[in-house]
């Protein structure tokens, strides 16, 4: 049985935990013992008492943990300190960033350990309960409205009182990702006007469904990347983007910025001139701060009053809500141990071949493994062949690409020709009763594609249990069957309509879950 140990964070004013006391049960299923440093918990409100009374060894130091745990997980990435403390063999689970630091991997890999990094958890559906970027981005969406409330003079909500006519505050968000979208529900719960902007247009019905208005740019350019996230724009793009923002400073009363594109520098969405025009008295809270900032004016980590309005630039808001930040984080932990440890037996198996594992293993017994293949998986919709062409066409001459709009057309009438003598073969020898099953069947095929393919693929899970729910009907020929005298037929129809029973609730119950994710 190996053990995990979770030291107190040593970065200056971080408060988060990677273990809550809720989580523990969790972690002891899956085959593991666990400890952690004295006072780890503290600052999130887990006093070590919560901890012993889960069943977790209470260590007196960081020396101790390092030196008798098996993994070890963190919020922050390690200092040069604690890497020195660490030993070959080990498996330690943090926010480690790579890119940014390559010292630190570098100096991990000389200690010959195995490092798996929760920024490094890829943006796809099966890693959802992993991502800690997407659990932390929503705790700092939510913490940003409550910052931005904190300096803004007035209410949130309209009113009308017997002491006057109080205006309702309007918000701007700029990047409909997690953290906007968060900040989206936040400003919303709190009665304020929400407008939001992004260079996804896919993101639109996300930010409609939750009561904010989307705004729009005339130039047509789509932002979406690979795995979900954003691509860099054209200048055009931005500037057009921009002159919505000049506007916008006119009427709005505060903006918070969450645009980044993963990697990149946070483009400047908000200049100098912008922020004057904004009333005094108004906010901004630059999320992006600590890759550059949108605005022009933020300083990172600080707090700042330009032009009479406040530039909120934390880079700290999810450990300003310590306690919902590490019950988040550890839960994100925990799955992803889960997905480590499948026999449950206390042992896990870093194993290379399962994507999310593969994706967050940045260091395997001190080879760096960072950065992975590209994700495979995209939740973006895919874009028409002649879409991705495009640029390289104009550099053709006009007319070069006749011939393959030629071939391909050629290949679509000779398929149609087999199928149609595939068709009139099956006529010829099926009985009619099969035919009329089967044209059914290849039409039920086709309609079913077409329907699927222009459904935005955010919503195929929906859109799938609640076809796999309503393909239940079946149910109705085994409920027939139900009174047959001879036991082998009964027996079978009371078998598939127990499955077909749950297939019905499950199917619904799944579809209910995912639309109200989209409900306000
Ligand atoms: P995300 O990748 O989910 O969202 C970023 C959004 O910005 C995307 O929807 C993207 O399409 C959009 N975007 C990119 N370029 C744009 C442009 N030019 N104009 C408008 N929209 C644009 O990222 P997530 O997880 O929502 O995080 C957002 C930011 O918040 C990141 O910079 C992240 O590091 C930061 N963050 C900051 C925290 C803090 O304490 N300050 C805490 C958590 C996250």
């Amino acid at each position: 049985m190996k053990k995990i140990g979770v030291p107190k964070e040593t970065h200056i004013g971080e408060r988060r935990v990677a273990l809550s006391p809720d989580a523990v049960e969790q972690f002891k299923k899956l085959g593991y013992s666990l400890a952690i440093e004295s006072g780890a918990g503290t600052e999130a409100s887990f006093a070590n008492e919560k901890y012993v009374a889960a069943g977790v060894e209470v260590l007196p130091d960081a020396k101790a943990l390092w030196s008798s745990c098996d993994i070890v997980m963190k919020v922050r990435p390690p200092v040069p300190a604690e890497v020195d403390l660490m030993k070959e063999g080990q498996i330690l689970i943090s926010f480690i960033w790579p890119a940014q630091n390559k010292e630190l991997m570098d100096r991990l890999a000389a200690k010959k350990v195995t490092v798996m990094a929760m920024d490094s958890v890829p943006r796809i559906s099966r890693a959802q309960k992993c991502d800690a970027l997407s659990s932390m981005a929503n705790v700092g969406g939510y913490r940003a409205v409550v910052e931005a409330a904190e300096h803004f003079g007035r209410f949130f909500t309209g009113q009308i009182t017997a002491a006057g006519k109080i205006p309702p505050c309007k918000v701007l968000i700029i990047g409909a990702g997690v953290a906007g979208l968060a900040a989206i529900g936040a400003a919303k719960g709190m009665g304020a006007i929400v407008r939001a902007f992004d260079t996804r247009p896919e993101v639109r019905e996300q930010v409609q469904s939750m009561g904010a208005e989307f705004l729009e740019v005339t130039i047509k350019e789509d932002g979406t990347g690979v795995g979900g996230y954003a691509k860099q724009m054209s200048k055009e793009f931005i500037d057009a983007e921009m002159a919505l923002f000049r506007k916008q400073a006119e009427e709005v009363d505060i903006i918070i910025t969450t645009a980044l594109i993963p990697g990149k520098p946070a483009p400047k969405l908000i200049l100098a001139d912008m922020v004057e025009k904004l009333r005094a008295g108004s906010v901004v809270v630059d999320m992006a701060s600590e890759q550059g900032g949108n605005c022009e004016l933020t300083e990172p980590g600080k707090v700042v009053v330009r032009h009479g309005v406040t530039i909120i630039g934390y880079t700290d808001l999810p450990s300003r809500l310590a306690t919902q930040s590490s019950n988040l984080y550890s839960t994100n932990l925990r799955h992803l141990l889960t997905d480590l440890t499948p026999e449950k037996n206390g042992t896990p198996n870093v194993n290379m071949e399962d994507e999310v594992i593969r994706g967050a293993t940045v260091i395997k017994d001190g080879q760096i493994t960072w950065p992975p293949p590209a994700p495979k998986l995209s939740a973006a919709k895919p874009k028409p062949a002649g879409a991705a062409a495009a640029p390289a066409k104009s550099a053709r001459p006009a007319g070069h690409d006749a011939p393959s709009k030629t071939a391909s057309l050629r290949t679509l009438v000779v398929m149609m020709l087999f199928a149609a003598v595939a068709l009139a073969g099956i006529g010829w020898v099926a009985p009619p009763a099969f035919l009329m099953h089967f044209t059914v069947f290849v039409l039920a095929i086709f309609v079913g594609y077409m329907v699927v393919w222009n459904v935005t693929p955010a919503l195929h899970t929906p859109l799938m249990s609640v076809t796999n729910a309503i393909s239940s009907i079946i149910i109705i020929g085994a409920l027939v069957q139900l009174s047959t005298p001879t036991p082998i037929v009964w027996i079978l129809a009371a078998i598939a309509t127990s499955i077909t029973f749950v297939n019905t609730t499950g199917g619904f119950a799944v579809t209910q879950r995912m639309l109200k994710m989209f409900r306000k």
